[in-house]
């Protein structure tokens, strides 16, 4: 089923951290943890941050707390990659962490919000998400793709 147009900027968004998290368990290194920490800054940590104050208030309560209990602890060791660094078996540890939380997302959180929620209350804010986004330099085709689904 196609994603909700509401939903289709974070949607983007995760095939960026897809990429990231397999990069990072199947071949984690120095080089993939920097790529990481890189798009954290420019765009992870927003697009944690508007999940968590758009989608939380529509969201089932067992599926907030699953939300925000990952972000922490995917939080907590981008933090420590930034100042202690993280064995490569932590490095492995967190794509892994990141694959199946961007998946849940898109397998049980998104299709829930998409069949009990009115999520047109937040179609502004996902439409300025995806003009932040524009520019992307981990994702140069995004407007090519937003034109394609707006077809
Ligand atoms: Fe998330
Ligand atoms: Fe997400």
């Amino acid at each position: 089923m196609k994603r909700h147009a509401v939903l289709q900027p974070f949607s983007r968004d995760h095939n960026v951290g897809l990429v990231i998290a397999r990069r990072l368990s199947e071949r984690p290194d120095e080089h993939a943890i920097r790529e990481l920490v890189t798009i954290w800054d420019d765009e992870m940590r927003d697009h944690f941050e508007e999940e968590e104050r758009l989608l939380i208030p529509l969201s089932e309560s067992d599926h907030a707390a699953r939300m925000i209990d990952e972000h922490r602890i995917i939080e907590g060791m981008i933090a420590k990659a930034q100042s202690e660094g993280l064995s490569l078996d932590e490095i492995r540890t967190l794509g892994k962490l990141l694959g199946n939380h961007i998946r849940w997302e898109e397998r049980v959180l998104f299709p829930a919000l998409e069949s009990n929620c009115s999520l047109e209350s937040i179609a502004d804010a996902t439409d300025s998400l995806e003009k932040r986004r524009a520019d992307s330099r981990h994702s140069p085709r995004r407007a090519e793709l937003v034109q394609k689904n707006s077809l």
